[in-house]
């Protein structure tokens, strides 16, 4: 008698549980109502993020950038489109300003529920500088966030950290080394960070984003690095059907955020839906 009674508590225990993980999950996946942060937030793919999480019900967008002309800009659009104080612009330096910024920004709004790593340098010539915004400075606010989102922290109510990585990072070829080396480095710490492992342990979700060949400022400037020829070459060996809309990397980020495990990587390319990124590295043969 005592046992089945016991077995009948084991029960409802472990339907109780299901049932709450299952509303966590709901939860976590829910636009409605969440502060979204981006860096990188004011042009192109950072400003289609911020577009496409406003109109799917966010509370708010909070744009990191460093320029300020163009980040005062993307505010007036996204208000006038969303409503007054729906983006906010700060400007902010990512490689120096992840301290000040993250207190000013948790004072200011108490909590952040997305944060997504967005900005990038494609400067060859400053390896330094590039490593800084792409690689030390996605680490850095992820690590920030990740503290801030944790559920067995006091307060933390848990989060969504999103890093924009790319289709570079599953390619070797002669192009642009040191901006893939950046990629690699940011695929490899998000799928780290956001394995199921740390995932179960303090319920922050972490993904990663690889757009492919996007028509943004920082697309053409990379291209203009090389010999013509052989960006030709590299672009048809791989066979993208086209340059993609930024705004498709936006709808693809919405899509990610609301079906994605934490520690998944996802492609977005060729202005489709997203697929996830393959867990496997093309070496273009010698030409
Ligand atoms: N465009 C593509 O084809 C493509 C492909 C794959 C991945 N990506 C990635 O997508 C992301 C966005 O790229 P994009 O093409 O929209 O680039 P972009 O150059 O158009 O925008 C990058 C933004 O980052 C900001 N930024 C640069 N340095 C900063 C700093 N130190 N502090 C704060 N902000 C800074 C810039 O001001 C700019 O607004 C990047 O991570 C990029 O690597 C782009």
């Amino acid at each position: 008698m005592t046992f089945c009674l016991l077995q009948i508590l084991l029960v409802i225990y472990l339907l109780l549980n299901i049932t709450f993980s299952l509303k966590d999950t709901d939860k976590e996946r829910e636009i409605e109502g969440k502060v979204v942060v981006v860096t990188g937030g004011t042009c192109d793919i950072g400003y289609a993020i911020a577009d496409h999480f406003l109109n799917n019900g966010a509370k708010v967008a909070i744009l990191l950038d460093i320029k300020i002309e163009e980040g005062i800009q993307a505010e007036k659009e996204l208000n006038s489109k969303y409503g007054e104080n729906k983006a906010v612009f700060i400007q902010c330096d990512v490689t120096v300003d992840s301290k000040r910024l993250s207190e000013y920004i948790l004072r200011k709004f108490k909590h952040v529920d997305i944060f997504v790593n967005n900005a990038a340098s494609v400067e060859e010539n400053e390896p330094r500088k590039l490593m800084l915004i792409n690689a030390v400075a996605t680490i850095e606010w992820s690590i920030i966030f990740f503290k801030h989102m944790r559920k067995d922290n006091f307060r933390g109510e848990g989060g969504t950290i999103i890093n924009i990585s790319s289709t570079a990072a599953h390619n070797i070829d002669p192009l642009y080394a040191t901006y893939k080396a950046s990629k690699f480095a940011i695929l490899g710490f998000s799928q780290s960070l956001g394995h199921k492992y740390n995932y179960n342990k303090y319920g922050v979700r972490v993904l990663t984003l690889c757009p492919g060949p996007t028509n943004t400022t920082l697309v053409n400037n990379v291209y203009n690095l090389y010999e013509r020829k052989l960006v030709e070459k590299v672009i048809k060996y791989y066979n993208f059907a086209t340059i993609q809309s930024s705004d498709n990397v936006g709808r693809g980020a919405v899509e990610v955020f609301r079906s994605s495990e934490s520690g998944k990587s996802w492609d977005i390319v060729d202005e489709k839906p997203p697929v996830e990124s393959p867990n496997t590295i093309t070496v273009m043969p010698e030409f």
